[in-house]
């Protein structure tokens, strides 16, 4: 018989991971798949492709060289393009890439690191997937289809999915002694995840968890939305939002859709089409406020918003256990140097808040009635306190359980991996409620 070699990976907006199951009761076991990163478990989804080399670069090496000036396009959160048909290639280096294949290119990467440590080729592989990729079901199921494409390309055999909180749920069970029915959020960059799980010893060694899951729910609130909200309100009037210049013989208002690309940072290479430089440039000529809007062509010319990006994004994972920060951003002419309370983020994502609870309203309500003993949080957003004081208020404190932030889902698809390749079910998506609609996909 030929060998079995199975694993779970989870392909995320900002970090990826990898696991194999583990022997017999044992837990799965994340992989180290970046050795340049900081947390080996962890490969940061970005891509970089340098100038002038036929090299491609991902995760840390990525970031190390571009952050090292070297000239070429950077590619980060691509995951959240997988449900919009209005990206089908991109053209970099004169070559025209499929969003499948750049996808490929770090799933590649992947592949090889797991099959190193899982002895050869694998045969199963299980991919975590959001619950809601998109409330449209066409554009949810593109998503589903060029993923398991580019799974496919970067020499995976075909996948099975797993949507991500079962699979954090799936990680969270290997520790209870005692049956539970369990309400996990998984809180990444791009989306937020719901649901609500029969766990336990009693079902554990089950092959078919099918009936175990009760409902899911999902939403595109993650943390890169929360880090746009302290750009919206702290740094687009940096950039020259508001400020006029001349224009024949009035003066009129820099476009409100040119310094809202800085809150999309994949849009902002659209500022350093020439047309909308030379319109830049000539406009902090007259400018009332032309030290700012010089910011902004700064930040287009010198191709800066990754640098941008990850100053606000360090910012608020700081704001997660200060009170106070500061978003300090020096690069070329730029200095930028913006206080940030936490009361003001906090006042700033309510909308976000509430878009969370209205994505747990719609998993607790085909529940017919059943609530949580525990509330399992995970993912990186997780770890803002206004997110997990939500989930405090609403169940309780003490119900409130936490695991490893960036690696539950990883472990969890690895340890469906193991029960994929002994023959069981799997788990899928279930009955996932999209916008009030209970959407019945297997
Ligand atoms: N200490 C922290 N405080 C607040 N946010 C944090 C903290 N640490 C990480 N984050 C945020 O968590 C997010 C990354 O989390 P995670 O790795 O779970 O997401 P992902 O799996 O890549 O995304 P998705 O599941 O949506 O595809 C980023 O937005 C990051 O800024
Ligand atoms: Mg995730």
């Amino acid at each position: 018989m030929s060998e079995v070699r199975s694993a779970g990976i989870d392909f995320g907006t900002s970090n990826s991971a990898a696991a194999l199951p583990g022997d017999g009761n044992s837990p799965a076991r994340v992989l180290s798949i970046d050795a340049r990163a900081e947390d080996a478990r962890l490969l940061r989804s970005v891509l970089f492709f340098p100038e002038g080399s036929p090299d491609v670069l991902a995760g840390a090496a990525a970031i190390e060289s571009y952050l090292g000036d070297f000239e070429g396009r950077f590619l980060q959160s691509i995951k959240t393009f997988l449900p919009s048909p209005s990206f089908t290639h991109t053209e970099i280096r004169r070559k025209a890439w499929k969003l499948e294949q750049l996808i490929a290119l770090l799933l590649t990467r992947i592949r090889e690191a797991v099959e190193r440590e899982a002895g050869g080729p694998l045969t199963h592989v299980v991919f975590g997937r959001p619950a809601v990729f998109s409330p449209d079901k066409e554009r949810d199921a593109l998503a589903e289809a060029r993923l398991l494409q580019a799974a496919t390309l970067a020499g995976f055999p075909a996948p099975t999915f797993v949507i991500e909180p079962i699979a954090a749920a799936l990680r969270y069970e290997e520790s209870l002694a005692r049956d539970e029915v369990v309400l996990v959020g998984d809180f990444g960059a791009g989306t937020s995840d719901f649901t609500l799980m029969q766990l336990g010893p009693s079902r554990r060694n089950a092959l078919d968890r099918r009936e175990d899951v009760i409902s899911s729910s999902g939403v595109y609130v993650g943390g890169d939305r929360f880090d746009s909200a302290i750009v919206e309100h702290k740094l687009l009037t940096l950039f020259g939002a508001g400020s006029t210049f001349a224009s024949l013989l009035k003066r009129v208002e820099v476009p409100t859709w040119m310094t809202r690309k800085l809150l999309a940072w994949h849009e902002l290479s659209m500022l350093r089409e020439k047309s909308n430089l030379d319109f830049l440039r000539n406009a902090v000529k007259t400018s009332d406020r032309p030290r700012e809007l010089q910011n902004l062509v700064t930040l287009a010319e010198e191709n800066l918003p990754f640098h941008l990006y990850r100053s606000v994004e360090s910012a608020k994972r700081e704001l997660s256990t200060s009170e106070r920060v500061t978003v300090s951003f020096h690069e070329a002419d730029i200095d930028i140097e913006a206080r940030v309370t936490r009361a003001e983020f906090e006042h700033w994502t309510e909308p976000l808040r509430d878009e969370l609870s209205r994505a747990v309203d719609r998993c607790l309500a085909s529940s017919g009635g059943l609530k949580p003993d525990a509330v399992f949080l995970t993912g990186g957003t997780s770890k803002i306190p206004s997110v997990r004081q939500l989930f405090a208020q609403r169940f309780g404190e003490s119900r409130l359980r936490e695991g490893d932030a960036f690696t539950s889902v990883a472990a969890g698809l690895g340890r469906a991996a193991g029960v994929v390749a002994r023959g069981g079910a799997s788990l899928g998506r279930g009955a996932v409620s999209v916008q009030g609609e209970r959407d019945e996909l297997a």
